[in-house]
This record gives structure tokens, sequence and C-alpha cells, in this order.
């Protein structure tokens, strides 16, 4: 696996939060499936983002929406959306 936090100048990296009031209500994945449809509407063909160790959460939900793990730099993997 390489080491690298970056994908390339053709795939956007993304963040997300969701307030904590507001978490395990699905909005996370609201968010994220509207951020994937949009970005192929636009003709990316991919979305990029970096998640923690331990950030179970996130990475269940990146995994459930496809993002697989592309690198990996200190302690966060670098995950990628093909499109
Ligand atoms: C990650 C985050 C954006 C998810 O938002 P959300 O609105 O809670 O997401 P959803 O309600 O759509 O749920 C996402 C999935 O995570 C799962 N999940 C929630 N908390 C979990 C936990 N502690 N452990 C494992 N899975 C968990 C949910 O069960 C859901 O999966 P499911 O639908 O298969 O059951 C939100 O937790 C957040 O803002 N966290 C703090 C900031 C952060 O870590 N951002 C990401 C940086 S990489």
């Amino acid at each position: 696996m390489r080491k690298r936090d970056y994908v390339d100048d053709d795939t956007p990296e993304i963040g997300m939060a969701v307030t904590s009031e507001a978490r395990g209500r699905g909005v996370g994945t609201a968010l994220l499936t509207r951020c994937i449809n949009q970005a192929r509407t636009l003709g990316w063909k991919g979305l990029s983002l970096s998640v923690e160790d331990g950030n179970t959460a996130a990475r269940t939900l990146y995994e459930r929406c496809g993002f697989v793990t592309v690198g990996r730099t200190g302690n966060s993997d670098t995950m990628l959306r093909e499109l």
C-alpha cells in the first residue's frame, strides 16, 4: 500500500461532520450519498477522504458507501470512491 494522503489533481478530497445531537439518524449517509451523486454529475472520476484509526462510525459509513482504502499516512487511511 502506498504512503499517501492525496490521490491526484482530478480527485477532490472531502471531509464531513454531523453535529453530535444529529448523529445516528442517517444524516451522514444522506450527505455522503449526495456528495457522490453530485461529484459524478460534475464529471469527477473519484472522491477521496482520510479517516483516522479508531473512527469506526466514519469508516463504517465510508465503506458502506463504496470507499476503499488506497493509502496510509500516519494514523489515517486514505480512501477512494471511484465514480
Ligand atoms: C461520521 C459521521 C459524519 C457519521 O454521521 P451520521 O449522521 O451519524 O451517520 P449515519 O447516521 O448515516 O450512520 C452512519 C453509520 O455509522 C454507524 N455508526 C454510528 N456510530 C457508530 C459506532 N460508534 N460504531 C460503529 N458504527 C457506528 C451507524 O450504525 C451507521 O451505519 P448503519 O446505517 O449501517 O447502521 C458522524 O459520526 C460525525 O460527524 N462524526 C464526528 C466527525 C467525524 O468523525 N467526521 C469524519 C472524519 S473522517
